[in-house]
């Protein structure tokens, strides 16, 4: 028995909704055949951008969209993305599969796209290959409203009014493939670089600064000390990898409870790493007034077979719905420190909730975990405690289940639970104090097996269904979820 206490009235902060957002690189068919297609294209798009990507995702209320990259944002030179098709030069792209970008999709295509999924637009710039001035020029061609070279230069390129341009990121990964800087070196350089990042009429930018992989703490420790206060978030990356290494990362499809279990511990491993940097930034920013950015996130296994290796095209199972699920519960519950998150990537890259064939397009398990998740969006986090059974394969346990509730305008209260364990479901049995509910209903994400999915042939093998098994009782909520599975119940206000 899953024992449970809520205490609404306890409200520990908002969830932001950025918590749920996205990431889309210059990466695979992420960009290119996955949002942009071009004018000329039978598919059928909005200014070269696919329609039916466009409305999938309007579906899911994207709140923010992180652009260019990943590795290709510090390779990217901004100026080659726009003006006239036919002037823009084509480069390499050398980090994803050497292929050639024509640089078709670039800043004003990018605006275009947020603005028609209702996202906000989070920029990457480039610190590892490009200048300063670069970078200044990037922001006063995106924001400035009078008179200079830039924003004349936009104005000729069709764009008459500035773009309002929340959140910028100065660099990423600059401790790899942005540059292989020491932490030291890479404060001074955001330091720099972040000075001419300017407001300008009107705009005010929300300033991310590269941060972490997994548990370098040291970065943290350094970054904040020496640029915290001027940094408004500290990015967070972190993968989970079901395969033994890097080498091998694992199938996306074929697996047995042994992975299966491996990916649910390594999921739960984010939970350590929130805790641990939150820990060092509250050193330093006891107000939390710098929010941890975990702009990467999400599960990496190995590319399907005979697709290009750099391209990171991978299957998305059961699997990826708990990876998400568990992932989106952490980040609610440190809602307090965690103020954006940006899953990796959007569509036919990574842990994608989109895939694309030509004209086919599919929604993935992960899809439909953030569809059922948006209830969560700008609610309230309220207070719960939790005593979980253990779910042992071998000698190694973790929780069995995870959770996050939260408390909308209405009232409504909205309980995410994932089920890690693939052989017993969990009842649960739930205290609601501090609210009054009149009735329970739900939605469950489950399949007969633990790889199951969706393919182009069959898109709805893994896809929510109407969750009866709750009722509530003198104030109690009684519960009994499935195996494997992600369960969103709504719990109605008096
Ligand atoms: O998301 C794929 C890559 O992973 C990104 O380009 C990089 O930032 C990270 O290493």
């Amino acid at each position: 028995m899953q024992k449970m206490i809520i205490n609404s009235d306890i409200v520990v902060g908002k969830i932001s909704k950025n918590i749920f957002g996205h990431f889309a690189e210059h990466l695979g068919r992420c960009i290119y055949e996955g949002i942009w297609v071009g004018r000329d294209s039978k598919i059928p798009n909005t200014n070269g951008i696919r329609n039916d990507v466009i409305e999938a995702l309007r579906k899911l209320q994207v709140p923010v969209l992180r652009w260019p990259g990943g590795c290709f944002a510090d390779e990217y030179h901004w100026k080659d993305g726009v003006g006239p098709y036919e002037k823009r030069p084509q480069m390499i792209n050398t980090h994803w599969g050497g292929v050639v970008e024509n640089n078709h999709f670039g800043t004003h295509e990018f605006l275009e796209f947020c603005e028609l999924i209702g996202a906000e637009p989070f920029i990457s710039g480039n610190v590892g290959s490009g200048t300063v001035r670069e970078m200044q020029e990037w922001i006063e061609y995106l924001t400035f409203d009078g008179e200079s070279p830039m924003a004349n230069w936009r104005r000729k390129n069709g764009r008459k009014e500035p773009w309002k341009i929340p959140f910028f990121g100065i660099g990423n990964e600059n401790w790899g493939c942005g540059g292989n800087m020491r932490p030291e070196f890479y404060a001074d350089q955001f330091l720099r670089y972040n000075t001419y990042v300017r407001n300008l009429s009107g705009n005010r930018i929300y300033r991310i600064a590269c941060g972490p992989s997994d548990h370098n703490y040291r970065w943290t420790e350094v970054l904040m000390k020496q640029a915290g206060y001027a940094m408004d978030g500290l990015s967070l990356h972190y993968y989970t990898i079901p395969g033994p290494h890097w080498g091998d990362k694992g199938s996306a499809t074929d697996f047995g409870e042994a992975e299966w279990f491996t990916t649910m511990r390594k999921t739960m491993y984010m939970e350590e790493l929130i805790t641990r940097h939150s820990t060092i930034m509250d050193v330093y920013d006891p107000k939390k007034r710098v929010g941890l950015i975990i702009d990467e996130w999400g599960i990496w296994s190995n590319v399907e077979p005979g697709t290009n290796p750099g391209f990171l095209y991978q299957q998305n199972t059961l699997r990826d719905a708990l990876v998400a699920g568990i992932n989106l519960n952490i980040f609610n519950n440190h809602c307090q420190r965690v103020k954006m998150a940006n899953i990796a990537q959007m569509v036919n890259v990574l842990q994608a909730v989109i895939h694309t064939n030509g004209e086919q397009m599919m929604l993935t398990p992960t899809y439909h975990v953030f569809e059922m998740y948006k209830v969560h969006q700008n609610a309230e986090l309220v207070h719960l405690h939790l005593e979980t059974t253990e779910y042992k394969h071998g000698n190694e346990s973790i929780p069995q289940i995870s959770v996050s509730a939260s408390k909308n305008e209405a009232g409504d209260l909205h309980i995410s639970i994932c089920n890690l364990n693939p052989n017993e479901s969990a009842k649960l049995c739930c205290d609601l104090r501090g609210g009054e509910y009149v009735r329970v209903q739900g939605r469950v994400l489950t399949a007969e097996t633990i790889n199951a999915h969706n393919t182009f042939e069959e898109p709805e093998r893994v896809i929510p269904q109407e969750f009866s098994n709750a009722r509530i009782e003198e104030e109690k909520l009684f519960a009994n979820i499935p195996a494997k599975s992600v369960v969103v119940l709504k719990l109605k206000a008096k």
